[in-house]
């Protein structure tokens, strides 16, 4: 990490990359350091990017790595003409993102009542956030299940999400916090796959519930969504049509959301 002297980068700390996969033509992910003293809470994001003409391009980004690890790691879709993302695209090992370090976000524990099912809907890169939740100790100290969904267009994309769940399974301690209580269910609309369908579709016609063992209710289930606006809007409805109650920090219901924010 680097001491910040310029004005025009005060508040944004330097932070060197690493362990950079492009998982598609689409999407990529890549770790990097954590500044001294960055707190967060799993599920929250912060703005990163890169110094452009002297000064910095931030976006948001939800940090993908838990809160108790010692990097910070993101999972971006590449834009061709998006202004930063056609540029983070090409990041190699050793160079520097900035981060402007005050995390914020409602995909958050705090956010959400106390209950026995947490459901984690993601589309894309909507899951970089719960791939932080599902590897903190505290989601499984509050939920007795966790079922982590993820839809994408391609078997590709799900790349990203299944090598998550398998690096779970191998980690030094947290397949005795886990246990058997994470869920992955991974689907697929424009490509044939073993699971087909929008994760919409999948509650409405009930193939949900019979994969977890009933309907989603606002009495035992919490629920967190990330995608794009379209996606929140239809599962936002959902989750109304059932009585659910949107949270906030401030004020915490049965559901949140958060969209998936680059593009
Ligand atoms: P579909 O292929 O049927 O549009 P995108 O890349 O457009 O963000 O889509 C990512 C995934 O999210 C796709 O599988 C897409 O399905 C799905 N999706 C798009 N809109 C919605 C929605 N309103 N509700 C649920 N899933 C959606």
């Amino acid at each position: 990490m680097n001491q910040i002297v310029d004005k025009a980068l005060r508040g944004v700390a330097l932070l060197k990359v690493s362990n950079i996969r492009h998982w598609t033509d689409r999407t990529f992910s890549f770790d990097c350091e954590r500044p001294q003293g960055f707190r967060f809470r799993s599920g929250e994001f912060a703005m990163i990017g890169l110094i452009v003409d002297g000064k910095p391009l931030l976006r948001a980004y939800s940090i993908a790595s838990p809160s108790w690890d010692d990097e910070l790691e993101f999972y971006s879709i590449k834009v061709e003409d998006g202004p930063l993302t056609s540029r983070l695209q090409h990041l190699k090992e050793g160079d520097e993102i900035v981060m402007r370090p005050k995390p914020v976000g409602t995909l958050v524990h705090d956010a959400l009542l106390p209950g026995k099912r947490l459901f984690l809907f993601s589309t894309g890169t909507g899951i970089a956030p719960f791939a932080s939740v599902i590897r903190d100790p505290e989601t499984y100290e509050k939920f007795d299940q966790v079922i982590l969904t993820q839809t994408c267009r391609d078997v590709k994309e799900l790349d990203y999400g299944k090598h998550l769940i398998e690096s779970i399974k191998t980690h030094e301690f947290l397949p005795e916090i886990v246990g058997d209580k994470l869920t992955h269910i991974a689907t697929t609309t424009r490509e044939d796959s073993e699971q087909m369908g929008r994760m919409t579709d999948w509650i409405r016609d009930g193939r949900l519930a019979g994969a977890v063992g009933g309907d989603l209710n606002p009495e035992s289930d919490r629920v967190m969504i990330c995608g794009s606006m379209a996606m929140l809007k239809d599962h936002k409805e959902i989750c109304e049509e059932r009585g659910f109650v949107e949270g906030s920090n401030s004020e915490p219901g049965h559901f949140v959301i958060e969209k998936a924010f680059v593009d």
